[in-house]
């Protein structure tokens, strides 16, 4: 692949109202994986007839083998196994709230502000996140311990307000409650859902 060859601006799910966090160009390098991480994958695309809808799934992998987000290398690798072009990959990566398209901290709180957690006090969440965290939605704490976000909903609106921390739900939150995560993940006592 040409290093020169523009392609589409990637946009950022984790920063949206940021500009983008990094060159949008075809990458020189494409990221390697284990035979284990290849297996994974080829797991995923003997399910589906047509490559491309292997997507989501070998970008959890990515992301996950790549330090929690896509970045250039893995995207063109994503790009070389499913047979599609880079555009093809950022199209989906920034339309998806769990994709990240740049680093995040290990614990990732992405807090839902749509309608039933917003009435129910997502707005609350947030900021008592902000202030006991010092950091604002679309922000990493300088240890690179937390990021913070707002997403959309995320279908446990029965269970409001909530938010996940990779792929696990914390529901039914209350200030409280947030000091009581914020402490565990600071203690190591709770998964960051990363799996
Ligand atoms: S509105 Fe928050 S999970 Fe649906």
């Amino acid at each position: 692949m040409s290093s020169e060859q523009p392609i589409q601006s990637p946009g950022n799910q984790f920063t949206p109202n940021n500009p983008l966090p990094q060159e949008a160009k075809v990458p020189d390098e494409i990221a390697k994986f284990s035979p284990q991480v290849i297996a994974e994958m080829d797991a995923h695309l003997a399910k589906y007839p047509v490559q491309r809808s292997a997507i989501l799934p070998l970008m959890f992998i990515v992301q996950r083998e790549r330090g929690g987000y896509l970045d250039p290398p893995g995207v063109a690798f994503l790009a070389d196994k499913l047979g599609v072009r880079i555009t093809d990959i950022w199209e989906v990566a920034t339309f998806y709230s769990m994709i990240n398209t740049e680093p995040v901290g290990k614990y990732h709180l992405q807090i839902c502000r749509t309608l039933s957690c917003k009435i129910l006090g997502a707005d609350k969440i947030t900021e008592h996140c902000t202030q006991r965290l010092g950091i604002k939605p679309g922000e990493t704490t300088e240890d690179s311990m937390f990021s913070l976000s707002e997403v959309e909903c995320l279908g446990s609106c029965g269970t409001a307000p909530m938010m996940q921390i990779g792929f696990d739900y914390h529901e039914n939150l209350t200030t409280e409650k947030i000091d009581e995560i914020i402490e565990n993940c600071r203690g190591g006592r709770m998964s960051n859902g990363v799996r």
